[in-house]
């Protein structure tokens, strides 16, 4: 009898723990995407001393005719040289690939406001964006960030860690963004001509008004 009334009386204090455990999980998965999608612009760091490292180093990623480029530094607003990235981090929605891995996003458009997918083109190893079903047959993922958080990193499944963006200067000024995943510097896919200067992509957190008062 009164082993009957413990086993009665343990199994709520049980539930309970467990639900407990299973909110405070739940809060610490909401407080991480949170923090993965708190959206930044991206901007480029060259380091070295060459004349071309020097004229990358902080040039804003801006989206133009499906393909990443590089803008001017610190720009906002969109202009002739197209949309600023606005990105953030959230798992890529494909039943096909599990675990899902954690995609790149940016606003595309301003009215509506509307998302699309930072993928890898698989056959020209062009940084692009694109909706679902423009994306879902390429490398559209799994982004991730250093550990610091500041590097933007595209983390192929076959290869532990690899930065390998690299700037192209497909016309004189013109940067676009690609991502060399066969590590051959691009070389079966760009002539060997094209200046290819390898870069890095860092977040930078873009504060809300309403957010700076508090922060
Ligand atoms: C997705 O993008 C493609 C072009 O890349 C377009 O043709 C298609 O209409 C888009 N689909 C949706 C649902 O917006």
């Amino acid at each position: 009898m009164v082993i009957g009334l413990l086993m009665i009386t343990a199994i709520p204090v049980v539930t309970g723990t467990a639900q407990a455990v299973s909110a405070q999980k739940n809060r610490d998965q909401q407080q991480k995407d949170e923090r993965r999608m708190k959206k930044f612009h991206i901007d480029i760091r060259c380091t070295g001393d060459s004349k071309q490292a020097k004229e990358l180093d902080g040039k804003r990623v801006v989206l133009k005719a499906d393909r990443l480029w590089l803008g001017p530094a610190a720009v906002v607003q969109k202009g002739d040289y197209g949309y600023v990235a606005e990105s953030f981090y959230i798992e890529y929605p494909d039943t096909e690939r599990a675990p899902a891995p954690m995609g790149l996003v940016s606003q595309v458009w301003d009215d509506p406001p509307l998302l699309n997918w930072i993928y890898v083109d698989k056959n020209t190893m062009e940084v692009k964006y694109g909706n679902k079903s423009a994306s879902i047959t390429h490398n559209i993922g799994p982004w991730d960030w250093s550990e610091d958080e500041v590097q933007i990193v595209f983390d192929d499944m076959d290869v532990a860690f690899i930065n390998a963006f690299y700037a192209v200067e497909r016309l004189p000024g013109k940067w676009q963004l690609f991502f060399d995943m066969k590590g051959d510097q691009l070389a079966g896919y760009l002539p060997t001509k094209m200046t290819k200067i390898q870069v890095e992509l860092h977040r930078n957190l873009i504060v809300a008004a309403g957010e700076a008062e508090t922060a």
